[in-house]
């Protein structure tokens, strides 16, 4: 018989009918009750036993964790709890899980402890409901831009450029590191790498997206991103994935409405259709938040947190605006903050970003206008002569979630960049053509996925919402 998926049938009402299931044990009581779960929804299906005839020995190995595959009859539920029932048939082991060792047990672990066991850490409630959310979100990414007009478009993952500019990058290599070749003045010879010189694995596909935009109009990428930063913070990875369009014509102003219309766009999508795991991660944190001082307690919680970013225009703020309210705030007046805001210039640290959004703004917030000295070579430069068009969007809980621009279209100003930051023009030949043959005013920003994820659902780590986190000296699995 066809296997039913356990989702299907907590939401039917065609009592009496055959079904066959198949999937882990969660919980086996009284010899009776196997809470069954077969991944498609957080809730578990009740499958009754038939104690009295079923052999000792197949009632013994149904523990927790177990695959098993059960034939049965859906019935009205008679226990409270839920509102249907499989009344079981029959029942086959198919693979045991001795519960000596079995890491997961039916208790609460520490996000630790399920951390060094991230292969076995996705049979937990919070975990397998974080990455249903995980998908869900990145089927609405491609959603929201495939209806937009935009085509999808894959960047290079190796590449000799650094689009950052930050140096942050992990080299590609299949030199022998003992015997690496020499040239004549006794520095390695590069021309011997596998592509016949340096490369990385990518910071962004931005600049490689730029070309296409200049062609296609509107395109995004949605992949993998590395930096090589030691940042170990709950919301840094060294592996992490970016959704980067970019749009030519577009000025900055554009580029805010896109990135606000966007977010608000997959958050919708995720409040529609995942009612069942956002309800259950909204009582997690609740739950989680009960046990902290009273000051670290979330406002609202996650589900309120949610609607209230969906039904609320993000605050736009220019960086010059943002300094003057965190030179005269009281955290900063009272020396409170790590890094002091004393004059216009500084870089803005999380705690500032987090002051503005949570504190003060108390909604999210797009800062724009940044001082060119802070910002990377490929923005546009104001009028002003000291600010570029640089925006990026701030979130409560997270920080920067997203970083984006108006991109520097004029040719000889962007050489002058290039030229004061001692950047390598020839490695950027192609990038700097497209301002030669058909330039035009092109914008696009870079979000971080993981992020966002974190933002909806409540998790307080990065590390818990990839499936396999690549961290500074931590690269398991
Ligand atoms: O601000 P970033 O560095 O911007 C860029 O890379 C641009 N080239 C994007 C563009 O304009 N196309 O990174 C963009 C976003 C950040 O706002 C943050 O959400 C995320 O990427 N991010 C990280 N996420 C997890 N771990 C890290 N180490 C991250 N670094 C950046
Ligand atoms: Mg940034």
């Amino acid at each position: 018989m066809k296997r039913t998926n356990v989702a299907e049938l907590l939401s039917s009402d065609k009592f009496l009918q055959e079904v066959t299931l198949k999937g882990w044990v969660r919980t086996f009581r009284a010899n009776r009750f196997i809470a069954l779960n077969d991944g498609s929804t957080i809730n578990n299906i009740q499958c009754v036993v038939d104690f009295e005839n079923t052999d000792e020995s197949i009632l013994k190995r149904i523990t927790t964790g177990a695959a098993v595959s059960v034939k049965g009859t859906l019935i009205e539920s008679q226990g409270k709890g839920q509102n249907v029932e499989l009344k079981v048939s029959e029942i086959e082991i198919l693979g045991d899980c001795n519960p000596e060792e079995y890491p997961i047990q039916p208790k609460k672990h520490s996000f630790e402890f399920l951390r060094e066991n991230a292969h076995l850490r996705i049979r937990t409630n919070t975990f397998s409901a974080v990455m249903r959310l995980r998908s869900a979100l990145s089927f609405a990414v491609h959603k929201y831009f495939i209806e937009k007009g935009f085509y999808n478009f894959h960047a290079p993952i190796i590449t000799g450029s650094d689009a950052e500019g930050a140096g942050e990058m992990f080299n590609v290599t299949t030199l022998d590191a003992e015997k690496l070749p020499k040239t004549e003045d006794g520095s390695i010879d590069r021309s011997k790498e596998f592509f016949g010189k340096t490369t990385s694995l990518t910071v962004s596909g931005q600049l490689e997206a730029e070309t296409y935009a200049m062609a296609l109009g509107k395109v995004y990428t949605f992949g993998p991103t590395f930096r090589a930063e030691n940042s170990n913070t709950t919301r840094h990875l060294s592996e992490f994935w970016m959704i980067e369009p970019e749009v030519a014509f577009n000025n900055l102003d554009d580029n805010m409405d896109l990135a606000e219309d966007f977010i608000k766009s997959v958050i919708s999508y995720v409040l529609v259709n995942c009612k069942d795991d956002l309800a259950f991660l909204d009582t997690r944190l609740t739950d989680e938040d009960k046990s902290k001082p009273a000051i670290e307690r979330n406002e609202m919680t996650l589900l309120e947190k949610l609607n209230f970013v969906v039904e609320n225009n993000f605050k736009r703020v220019s960086y010059t605006e943002a300094i003057d309210i965190l030179r005269n705030c009281k955290p900063n007046k009272k020396k409170k903050f790590q890094y002091p805001i004393n004059e216009w210039g500084a870089d803005l640290q999380s705690e500032h970003e987090r002051f503005l959004v949570e504190k003060h703004f108390k909604c999210p917030v797009i800062l724009f206008d940044y001082p060119a000295s802070i910002k990377a070579f490929y923005m546009r430069l104001n009028d002003d002569g000291k600010t570029v068009r640089a925006m990026d969007v701030l979130f409560p809980g997270i920080g920067e979630i997203v970083g984006g621009s108006q991109r520097e279209e004029r040719l000889d100003v962007l050489k002058q960049k290039i030229t004061a930051l001692n950047i390598d023009e020839d490695e950027l030949w192609w990038y700097l053509d497209t301002r030669k043959f058909g330039t035009a005013v092109h914008s696009g920003f870079g979000l971080g996925f993981e992020r966002l994820v974190q933002f909806t659902t409540g998790m307080g780590n990065i590390r818990d919402v990839i499936p396999y986190p690549r961290t500074p000296q931590n690269a398991e699995f």
